[in-house]
């Protein structure tokens, strides 16, 4: 017979708060198009990005962090020292270690929080929302950020035609807390190893792990080229358009959720297309709001779906209440979906 004590947490948890910072240089296609052969038409045909946010020096991973996580926690009312934990997903915070969540939970005056980063893309929104949840209901933290941060320009070879359109940079946070109701559902999410070639970082980052920097390729400067992210856009495509739908789905079902009931929609801002298609095989009703941020955002990975979210709560596309499904998707390939309340 054991003779530890229960935990003892919230009956459930929901998101308090959302903020979200993009850096304040914008980037139109016509940037992009000065070193690929390439047109505006087709980035906005194939990927439906017009522009996206490149982060200057001082933006960094922290900063970001920083600027949306006051945000997140000025909306759900709560003041930094109640912060049990800070968890940050990101796959561009160039320090293996310590982890970047100290510093920022340091600099937010959170005090002495639990405080850790998580690597899983474009899910790791998705990983670390679950994660707070139960910690939440577990009892191991009252209120729990969860920051989702990317400067994925710094991971861009400005030269490969496939991925230099579409990687942008920015943060999203969430406050989750406690709740009498259930306000997130429960998450389908899982991995599928076997392909994880698909979505990578370039050889240039296995020869300098050895050491061998000399072996590392150069771009047209004669500079080293920064091990950047590669893709097989169209394996990574029609998985996304395939699989994704169903995971979707499977998330609907085990919160109870109908289409008809849902509010709003808010996938992974990979593609347009994967977004539209996605919206015809779940056949949403029209009454369903998408999130389009894509087109002004790119792709940012981790800070994604929470700066999404922010941007229709903020823009009145969306209100606090609203019913939303959620789902991330990308290197691993790992993927997480679930049923939220807006905060
Ligand atoms: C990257 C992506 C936009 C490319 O679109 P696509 O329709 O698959 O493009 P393809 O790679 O099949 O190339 C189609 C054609 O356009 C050409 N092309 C490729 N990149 C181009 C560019 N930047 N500009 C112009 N033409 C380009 C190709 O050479 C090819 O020409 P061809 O038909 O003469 O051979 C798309 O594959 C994608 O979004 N994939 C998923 C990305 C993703 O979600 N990644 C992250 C997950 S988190």
């Amino acid at each position: 017979m054991s003779k530890i004590k229960p935990s003892k947490g919230a009956p459930y948890a929901r998101i308090l708060g959302v903020g979200g910072y993009r850096p304040t240089r914008v980037v139109p296609n016509e940037v992009i198009l000065e070193k690929i052969d390439s047109s505006d038409e087709w980035i906005r045909s194939r990927s439906g990005i017009a522009t996206r946010h490149w982060a200057g020096e001082s933006e960094t991973v922290a900063m970001m962090s920083i600027e949306a996580s006051g945000k997140a926690i000025a909306d759900a009312g709560i003041s930094p020292e109640q912060i049990g934990a800070v968890i940050v997903s990101t796959v561009s915070h160039f320090k293996q270690t310590p982890a970047v969540a100290t510093e920022i939970a340091d600099r937010i005056g959170a005090g002495k929080p639990a405080a850790f980063d998580i690597s899983a893309g474009c899910a790791g929104f998705g990983y670390g929302l679950t994660l707070a949840k139960g910690m939440v209901v577990e009892g191991s933290a009252e209120y729990v950020l969860v920051i989702g941060v990317e400067r994925l320009s710094d991971l861009t070879d400005l030269e490969d035609r496939a991925t230099a359109f579409l990687f942008g940079d920015g943060a999203g946070a969430v406050v989750v807390g406690p709740s009498d109701e259930p306000h997130i559902g429960p998450t389908v999410w899982g991995s599928e190893g076997d392909k994880s070639e698909t979505i990578k970082q370039t050889v240039a980052w296995d020869k300098w792990q050895v050491g061998d920097v000399s072996q590392m390729p150069l771009d047209s400067n004669g500079e080293v080229k920064f091990p950047a992210i590669t893709q097989e856009g169209q394996a990574v495509f029609r998985w996304a358009v395939f699989e994704m739908a169903k995971v979707a789905q499977q998330a609907l079902d085990a919160a109870g959720i109908s289409p008809e009931d849902l509010d709003v929609f808010i996938p992974h801002q990979a593609n347009m297309r994967i977004i539209d298609s996605m919206v015809k095989t779940l056949k949403l009703p029209e009454h369903v709001t998408v999130a389009r941020d894509i087109e002004t955002t790119g792709n940012t990975s981790a800070a994604s779906i929470p700066l999404a979210m922010e941007r229709l709560l903020a823009t009145g596309q969306a209100k606090s209440g609203d019913t939303a499904l959620v789902i991330g998707f990308g290197a691993g390939l790992v993927y997480a979906a679930t049923v939220v309340t807006l905060p």
